[in-house]
């Protein structure tokens, strides 16, 4: 349906997402679900990096064995929903450095207010993996996006939960050049602008703030 948008099927995934759907999912299981899926996610959004080889000694010869080629991944999540998606992504990339977005939607225009900015040190090839769970009129991840770029990221990829099709659709009009992955399309977006079926408002839920 959109061409910058990736909707990973992978049955745990789907799994998983019910149970995130869920409205009697408490916070303990909620943050859980949501690490999971972020490190399922990551793994889809991370098979295409460059490799390159290298020498290896086994306990018994040497080998050409290979290693992920260039800087180190940067994981970047926009406060405070995102945080939940972090450790779930460090556990298949230790290495990776983690910058911070702070921006918030006003409950009365929807459009993003910016409060915090700080990221890895710009290197050209290095690629940066932008982590919400909710992409909902989209207004956040292009404000994150477009400051990710201002501070000379490149290479930026995309990864919620949950999407709707305003946000994709925003996103793809504002920054076609960036990947989205997600782990469902849903319908619409509520008169509130909250994502229809949804997991509800994913910060309240994960910090327990509702
Ligand atoms: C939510 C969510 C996204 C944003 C999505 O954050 O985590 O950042 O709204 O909406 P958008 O696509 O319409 O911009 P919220 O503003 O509730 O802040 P919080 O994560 O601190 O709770």
């Amino acid at each position: 349906m959109f061409s910058n948008l990736t909707v990973v099927t992978h049955p745990l995934i789907q799994h998983k997402l019910t149970k995130l759907r869920d409205k009697n999912t408490a916070t303990r299981d909620f943050k859980a679900l949501v690490n999971e899926i972020a490190m399922l996610m990551a793994y889809e959004a991370t098979k295409d990096l460059p490799l390159e080889p290298v020498e290896v000694e086994t306990p018994l010869e040497r080998t050409t064995g290979m290693q992920v080629a260039g800087k180190k991944l940067a994981l970047v999540p926009i406060l405070r929903a995102g945080l939940g998606m972090v450790d779930g992504v460090i556990q298949l990339v230790p290495n990776a450095r983690v910058g911070h977005i702070g921006l918030y939607r006003d409950e009365k225009t929807l459009e993003p207010v910016h409060y915090y900015f700080k990221i890895p040190g710009e290197e050209p090839d290095r690629l940066y993996l932008v982590l919400d769970p909710m992409l909902a009129t989209g207004g956040s991840a292009v404000h994150a996006v477009s400051a990710l770029k201002g501070a000379g990221a490149q290479k930026i990829r995309f990864l919620c939960l949950v999407a709707a099709p305003e946000g994709v659709r925003r996103m793809l009009e504002a920054h076609p050049d960036v990947m989205i992955f997600a782990a469902a399309l849903d319908r619409e977006l509520n008169a509130q602008g909250f994502i229809l079926p949804g997991l509800g408002d994913a910060g309240d839920r994960l910090f327990g703030t509702r």
